[in-house]
């Protein structure tokens, strides 16, 4: 058996408990418990709390594995509580004018609607396009065929880029089909049509290798494949895109706003040109303490080896299943698998179950110890760094003896 890149020791997993659910909720390993234990203990005990190593310090070590694990620079980094706030942060920062357009693939997760929805009232449009035949989103959501190889979701988008386009602003990993968007290629189409490419990253943080080269701004929340408690992500942004951006206008988005030699009500400054202008305020130091810790333990595994280990699983998991009433979607994710199209989520399209039929399935799975979840027509099972081969069979083992209805 081969060793998983995340030692599972590190977590709290057990064998009642097969997790297969990261892409809801991440485990936070142990390393962030005794993180955030030890930071509690200080502000029980304020006299002990450091303002460089704590108050500055300690978002600063975040920032830098943050840079670290999508391989760009801590400069562009900003903290952030959620994908939300960063997807806001850019949509309410953008210089819009009206009739601008936000383009975006058709049944994006609404963290990557709503920030561009609620630009309407500043004239700005949010258009959808589909991405294969047959993909359907919103109340029709179930009756959307799956995407199959031959989809290019990403011709769609760029031949749908139009002339009032500024933004194409779509998820990097889908929520629902698990499907992975070519991001360079879109890139290259958006910087020749002087589009911004703006990422919902959190369904493949963690995992899933990443280049930013072209991307205009990444967004992701630290609670699923980051391994951290919900409450802070981070947002990349590229330098110049970010000073086309309003600063958040909080009181540390300023030049000196920490050195208190200087009067904090002199409000002659500069705002800072670096990530920090976009963060909320002060930093949350509790959240950040339990989020270093999963970054640190990311980037030392490497993302690159968990992509590897992931893909192995997801192979081993579909491998399993020729034979069985699965046969079809193993065939059908193996194909996506295979071409590079899927990042940490095997999703299982319901194929007339409906979502009674996959709710069952999912219960059932509930019962044995394996922990899945459904979303719009798809059972998914998400594998991440700590898992095994054994987690892998005993899924396989489990779906494979379904029949048509759950058992
Ligand atoms: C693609 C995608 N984006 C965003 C989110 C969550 O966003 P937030 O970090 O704002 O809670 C989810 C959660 O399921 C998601 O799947």
């Amino acid at each position: 058996m081969k060793t998983p890149p995340l030692n599972p020791a590190l977590f709290h997993l057990d064998e009642a408990h097969l997790w297969l659910m990261h892409c809801a909720e991440g485990p936070v390993p142990r390393a962030g418990v005794r993180a955030v234990r030890a930071f509690m203990q200080k502000e029980l005990q304020p006299w002990e709390m450091r303002w460089e190593e704590d108050f500055l310090g300690i978002p600063a070590a975040v920032r830098a594995e943050a840079a670290a694990l999508v391989g760009g620079r801590s400069e562009d980094i900003s903290l952030t509580p959620t994908t939300s706030s960063g997807l806001v942060t850019v949509a309410q920062g953008y210089p819009w004018h009206g009739g601008d357009e936000v383009l975006a693939p058709l049944g994006e997760f609404p963290s990557n609607a709503w920030p561009w929805l609620a630009l309407r009232s500043r004239g700005v449009s949010f258009r959808e396009v589909s991405l294969w035949e047959g993909h359907r989103a919103g109340a029709e959501a179930w009756a959307s065929r799956p995407p199959t190889l031959e989809a290019d979701p990403e011709g769609r988008l760029i031949a749908a880029l139009g002339p009032r386009t500024c933004v194409l602003a779509l998820s990097w990993v889908r929520f629902q089909d698990g499907l992975k968007l070519d991001l360079p290629r879109l890139s290259a189409a958006c910087r020749e049509r002087g589009v911004h490419l703006v990422v919902d990253g959190i369904q493949g943080a963690g995992t899933t290798p990443l280049d930013l080269e072209g991307l205009s701004a990444f967004a992701t929340g630290g609670y699923k494949g980051l391994l951290a408690p919900e409450g802070m992500g981070f947002l990349w942004t590229g330098e110049a895109f970010r000073q086309s951006l309003s600063p958040s206008g909080s009181w540390l988005s300023v030049e000196e706003a920490t050195d208190f030699s200087r009067p904090s009500t002199d409000f002659n400054r500069a705002w800072l040109t670096d990530g920090r202008a976009l963060e909320p305020g002060g930093p949350n130091l509790l959240q950040a303490s339990a989020l270093l810790e999963s970054l640190r333990l990311l980037n030392e595994a490497g993302v690159a080896a968990i992509a590897e280990h992931v893909a192995a699983l997801q192979e081993r998991l579909l491998e399993g299943l020729r034979g069985t009433r699965w046969s079809d979607e193993a065939e059908r994710l193996l194909a996506l698998l295979g071409a590079g199209r899927l990042g940490p989520i095997l999703s299982f399209h319901h194929g007339g179950l409906g979502l009674e039929g996959l709710n069952q399935i999912m219960k059932s799975g509930y019962r044995r110890g394996l922990f899945t979840s459904v979303r719009e027509g798809y059972l998914r099972v998400a594998f991440h760094g700590f898992h095994t081969e054994a987690d892998a069979d005993r899924a396989a083992a489990w779906l494979g003896t379904l029949s048509g209805t759950a058992s």
